[in-house]
């Protein structure tokens, strides 16, 4: 508890366990139970507009009275108005993802009270966010499920925690199953730990019964990440489970490398339909089941996901061996 003490404190929460937003798992019923379990949900606000948001933020807050956090992808055409619902249910903490956040964003947020957690790939660049205004940091590893980097948790965790760790918040994320890999990042400075595939199945999570069972069945090999077609079109590789799904996003590439031959749409444009691609993929998994042509988002510690647990268990289960783990050390 005193490690996660700092943590826990930024977030409002008893524990410094943040489930990382998932678009269309992380919806009011998982935030809720996330929160009142004593860990922070975070909704994904993922390509909702903002009378959804809207409706999504009030409805978890009638489920719970503590703390959580909504998550927004900066490159969502109406961010603006998503931050202003956030103001309007004055959200006590807004995570920005997806990318760089643009000129104003952070202060926007900032100005109505909340807190402000970024992702950032290099050192430099989280000093530069951190200096203009976000309050805390999440570093993600290649092992994590959704949008992924290029490089290893536990590569990031030796480059970021020693060099930012002392004078800031940063949250560690990808990979983490088992208490004891908490352990082992509160030790080394982290705030708290962010998991993400652990939590998608749990009893609360709406996630469809057909896509908890690929989990179960799924081990860490089978989450893969998706590979880059054209050289011009920089797609950020997506963690997923190997489907038929898989072999539809790369035909996706192509046709989205054709049009940009052709001159018919813009850079921006083509990584706008490859998002759309993706968060429509995800919803047929999530929402109707269909594990075959959906998007299966997976980390690798999809291994660890066994069975259908309430989320209060597995936050006692990840607590206990991280206790042990730390007593022996
Ligand atoms: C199904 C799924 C959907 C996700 N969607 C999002 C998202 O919309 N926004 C985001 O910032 N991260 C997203 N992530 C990443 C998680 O928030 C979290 O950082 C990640 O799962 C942590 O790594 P882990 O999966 O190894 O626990 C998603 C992950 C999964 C498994």
């Amino acid at each position: 508890m005193a490690l996660m003490a700092r943590g826990a404190e930024f977030l409002g929460s008893e524990y410094a366990i943040l489930c990382g937003a998932m678009s269309w798992v992380s919806e009011r019923t998982l935030v809720a139970a996330i929160s009142n379990a004593g860990g922070f949900g975070v909704i994904a606000c993922g390509a909702m507009s903002p009378e959804l948001l809207d409706r999504e933020i009030a409805a978890t807050a009638a489920l719970t009275t503590r703390p959580f956090g909504v998550n927004l992808i900066t490159m969502h055409p109406q961010l603006t108005e998503l931050i202003a619902v956030c103001a309007d249910h004055r959200v006590s903490h807004v995570v920005l993802a997806g990318g760089i956040p643009p000129k104003g964003a952070v202060e926007a947020i900032k100005a109505f009270g909340a807190k402000v957690l970024v992702f950032a790939p290099t050192i430099a660049l989280a000093k530069k966010l951190l200096r203009s205004g976000a309050d805390a940091l999440v570093i993600e590893g290649s092992e994590a499920g959704g949008h992924i980097g290029p490089v290893a948790t536990s590569v990031l965790a030796q480059e970021f925690l020693p060099a930012l760790a002392e004078d800031h918040i940063v949250f560690v994320a990808g990979g983490i199953g088992r208490g004891e890999m908490i352990a082992s990042y509160l030790d080394m400075g982290a705030a708290g730990v962010q998991l993400g595939t652990r939590f998608a199945c749990a009893t609360e999570s709406i996630a469809h019964p057909a896509f908890k069972a690929a989990f179960f069945r799924a081990n860490a090999r089978d989450a893969v990440a998706s590979v880059q077609v054209d050289p011009r079109l920089p797609v950020i590789p997506v963690r997923a489970l190997k489907n038929k799904g898989t072999e539809e996003f790369t035909a996706k590439q192509r046709e989205v490398a054709a049009l940009l031959d052709a001159g018919a749409i813009e850079m921006g444009e083509a990584q706008l339909q490859i998002e759309h691609f993706w968060a429509g993929a995800l919803r047929r998994a999530v929402i109707d089941g269909d594990v075959e042509s959906g998007s299966l988002m997976a980390g690798q510690s999809v291994g660890m996901v066994t069975r259908e647990d309430p989320v209060a268990t597995i936050i006692a289960e990840l607590l206990d061996e991280c206790e042990a783990a730390l007593v022996r050390a």
